[in-house]
């Protein structure tokens, strides 16, 4: 199965350092939305989005990643770090996948470190969580044969 990820990564690179995690255990190929703007995904199986929560959202241009590139009928998944809370965060990516007839099959997320407005006068909040204590779910990790790896 060829798996690629696509990702922003910008605030502490917290999304980032969960990537490199997974690509230490499974082969998938990482793209920078910010390096990349358009890459030719068809010939991958299963296709991941994954960034920080900014503003209760995913990265917007990881949404206009998804807009140019995501090909019809894949398979995809969402991975997120964030600071607080958030409700309903990839709302927007699941609209392009619905129109793209593209079935959801799996999400990760974790806290991350996160300095943003007042949570640095108070040195950040949720240092060194990026890799840890998060949970897939929906079943499970996409990437293992088993998906009982969390
Ligand atoms: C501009 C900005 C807005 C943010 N908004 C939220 C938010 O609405 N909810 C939340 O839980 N975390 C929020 N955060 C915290 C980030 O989601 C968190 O630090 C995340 O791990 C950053 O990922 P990155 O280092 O990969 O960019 C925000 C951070 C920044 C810089």
């Amino acid at each position: 199965m060829k798996v690629a990820i696509a990702y922003y990564s910008q605030h502490h690179g917290n999304t980032k350092k969960l990537l490199d995690a997974i690509s230490e255990k499974h082969e998938v190929t990482l793209i920078d939305v910010i390096a990349k703007h358009e890459y030719d995904l068809r010939d991958f199986d299963l296709i991941g989005f994954a960034s920080g929560i900014y503003y209760g959202k995913l990265a917007k241009q990881l949404i206009s990643f998804a807009q140019i590139n995501l090909p019809d009928g894949k398979g995809i998944f969402t991975i997120y770090t964030f600071g607080g809370a958030g409700k309903d965060v990839d709302a927007e990516l699941m609209e392009v996948a619905d129109k793209r007839h593209c079935k959801s099959v799996g999400s990760y997320n974790c806290f991350g470190f996160d300095t943003f407005g007042p949570f640095k006068l108070v040195g950040g909040i949720k240092k060194g969580r990026s890799t840890s204590g998060g949970r897939w779910t929906s079943g499970g990790c996409p990437l293992s044969a088993d998906r009982n790896e969390v």
